[in-house]
C-alpha cells in the first residue's frame, strides 16, 4: 500500500497552481447524459473520482477520451441504464448519473451508495423529489429502480443538499413542464452546472439563488457548448491551511477568490492577510495566529470541506478554539489520529474544543477520508520529525498532483510503498 512521509519543517515558500474542481466536474461530467452532441470539458483535474465516473458513463455505453485535464464525452450512444454497485460503491457521487438517466430514458437502476466514512448520507430528499415528479421508486436488492416519464412539479427540499438539488436540476432538465425547485443549494459548483445546462439552452431562471425554475424540454437532448470547470475552492483551501499552519508567505494560482468568502474571513480572523489580485491569492504571514470559532453550514456559510484543515490549523493558535460540525455527524475521524500526534481536542457530540500551541511530534497515521486526510498532511507539516501518513487513496480521490504540489512550497514529502 502507498504512503506518504511527510518531514516536520519551518515554513513553504512558492507558488501553487489550482485545479479545476472535483465536486463541480462530477455533476457536470452526469450532466452530459443530457447532451446531444460530443461535450468538451477543460480545466477538470485528473483524480479518481473523476476516473471512476468516467468509466461508469463508458459502462453504460458512452465514447469518452480524458487527457491533459480535457474530457470529451460522448453519450449518444448510451445503451445501458444500470449504474453497477462495483462503480458506484468506489464513490457516492456516482448517484448523480440517478436523475439525468430517468430524465433521458424513463427508467434507470442505480446501485445504492450505502454509508461512508463521514455518516450515514442518505438519499432520500432526491428519491422523494423524483416522486414528486411522477417516478415510480422502488429499492430492490440495493438498487433505486425508477421508472416514468418526469413531469415538472414544485419541490420544497426539506433540507439543503448538494448533489440532491444537481440530481434533480438535471432530471427537470428532460422532463415535461416547469419545475419549481425550492430551499435549493447555492454552492458555485451548483451554480456552474445551472450555467452549463442554460448555455446549453436549457430555461433556467433564478440560477445563484435558492429557488429556480426550471422549463423542461419534455425529452428533447441539450446541445451542449464547450466550457472550463471552476477552479477547486476546496483544494484552495487546503493549501491556504498549508501556507498558514507553516505562517509562511504563498500564493495561489487560478483561484476564484469569490468562492472562498468563508475560508478568507476566518484567516483573516486569525490573524492572516491576503492579497487578492485577479485569480491569484497571496497569503501572507500572522504576527500572532489567534484561535477561531467555526460553524459549519452550507454556502456561502464555511465549508464542511474545510473543517479538518481548520482543526489541524487551530493546533497551532495561541488558545482555544471551537468547531461545530453541523452537517455531518461523523466527520471527525481525524482527531483520534490528531491526538496520536500529540494534539490537544476534546469532542463532545458535535463540537470540538482544540487547544492550540502544543508541540506535535511525527507519527504514524490514518487517513480515513478525503478532506480528513489533507489535515494529517497538514499537521504532519509541522510536527517534530517524520510522519506517515497511510491510506492516502483517500486523498488521491480529489487532490490533484498533490505531492509535486507540496513540493513547489518546499515541503519535504514522498509517496512510497510499503
Ligand atoms: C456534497 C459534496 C461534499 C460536501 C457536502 C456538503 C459532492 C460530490 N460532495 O455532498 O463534498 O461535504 O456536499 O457541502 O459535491 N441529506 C439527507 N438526505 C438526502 C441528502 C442529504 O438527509 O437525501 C443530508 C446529509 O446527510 C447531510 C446534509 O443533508 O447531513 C447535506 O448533505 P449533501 O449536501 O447532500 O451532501 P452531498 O451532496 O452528499
Amino acid at each position: 500500500m502507498t504512503f506518504l512521509e511527510i518531514e516536520g519543517i519551518d515554513s513553504l515558500q512558492g507558488e501553487v497552481q489550482i485545479s479545476g474542481a472535483k465536486n463541480a466536474s462530477l455533476p457536470l461530467i452526469a450532466s452530459t447524459i443530457l447532451a446531444k452532441n460530443e461535450v468538451k470539458m477543460s480545466n477538470v483535474p485528473n483524480v479518481a473520482d473523476i476516473k471512476t465516473l468516467i468509466s461508469l458513463l463508458e459502462n453504460l455505453g458512452a465514447k469518452t477520451h480524458f487527457e491533459n485535464n480535457i474530457a470529451l464525452l460522448d453519450t449518444s450512444t448510451l445503451n445501458q441504464t444500470i449504474a453497477k454497485y462495483d462503480i458506484v460503491r468506489k464513490m457516492r457521487a456516482s448517484i448523480l448519473t440517478l436523475g439525468p438517466l430517468l430524465s433521458r430514458f424513463g427508467h434507470c437502476e442505480v446501485s445504492l451508495p450505502g454509508g461512508c466514512a463521514i455518516g450515514q448520507r442518505p438519499i432520500d430528499l432526491h428519491l422523494s423529489a423524483l416522486e414528486k415528479m411522477s417516478a415510480n421508486i422502488e429499492i430492490k436488492q440495493g438498487y433505486v429502480v425508477a421508472s416514468g416519464k418526469l413531469k415538472g412539479a414544485e419541490i420544497l427540499f426539506d433540507k439543503i443538499t448538494v448533489t440532491g438539488s444537481e440530481n434533480i436540476i438535471m432530471a427537470a432538465a428532460l422532463a415535461k413542464g416547469k419545475t419549481k425547485l425550492l430551499n435549493v443549494a447555492k454552492e458555485p459548483e451548483v451554480v456552474q452546472l445551472c450555467e452549463v445546462l442554460a448555455d446549453a439552452g436549457l430555461d433556467i431562471k433564478g440560477i445563484g439563488s435558492d429557488e429556480l425554475e426550471i422549463y423542461g424540454t419534455g425529452g428533447e437532448l441539450l446541445n451542449f457548448k464547450e466550457f472550463s470547470v471552476i477552479p477547486d475552492r476546496i483544494e484552495a483551501g487546503t493549501y491556504l491551511c498549508a501556507g498558514a499552519i507553516t505562517n509562511s508567505q504563498i500564493k495561489l494560482k487560478k483561484v476564484n477568490p469569490e468562492h472562498l468568502g468563508a475560508v478568507l474571513a476566518k484567516l483573516h480572523q486569525m490573524g492572516f492577510q491576503t492579497l487578492i489580485e485577479n485569480d491569484n491569492i497571496t497569503l501572507l504571514p500572522a504576527k500572532k495566529i489567534e484561535p477561531i470559532e467555526i460553524l459549519t453550514s452550507e454556502y456561502p456559510g464555511f465549508p464542511t470541506d474545510m473543517q479538518a484543515q481548520f482543526m489541524a490549523l487551530a493546533l497551532k493558535a495561541n488558545g482555544t478554539s471551537i468547531i461545530d460540525e453541523r452537517l455531518f455527524e461523523n466527520r471527525f475521524m481525524h482527531v483520534s489520529e490528531l491526538l496520536r500526534m500529540g494534539a490537544d481536542i476534546k469532542l463532545n457530540g458535535h463540537i470540538a474544543t482544540i487547544v492550540g500551541g502544543k508541540e506535535l511530534n511525527a507519527a504514524d497515521v490514518m487517513a480515513t477520508d478525503l478532506r480528513a486526510s489533507s489535515a494529517l498532511i497538514l499537521a504532519a507539516l509541522v510536527a517534530k520529525g517524520t510522519s506517515r501518513v497511510h491510506r492516502i487513496y483517500h486523498l488521491d480521490r480529489g487532490y490533484e498532483n498533490l505531492e509535486d504540489k507540496f513540493k513547489a512550497l518546499g515541503a519535504k514529502i514522498t509517496r512510497l510503498e510499503e
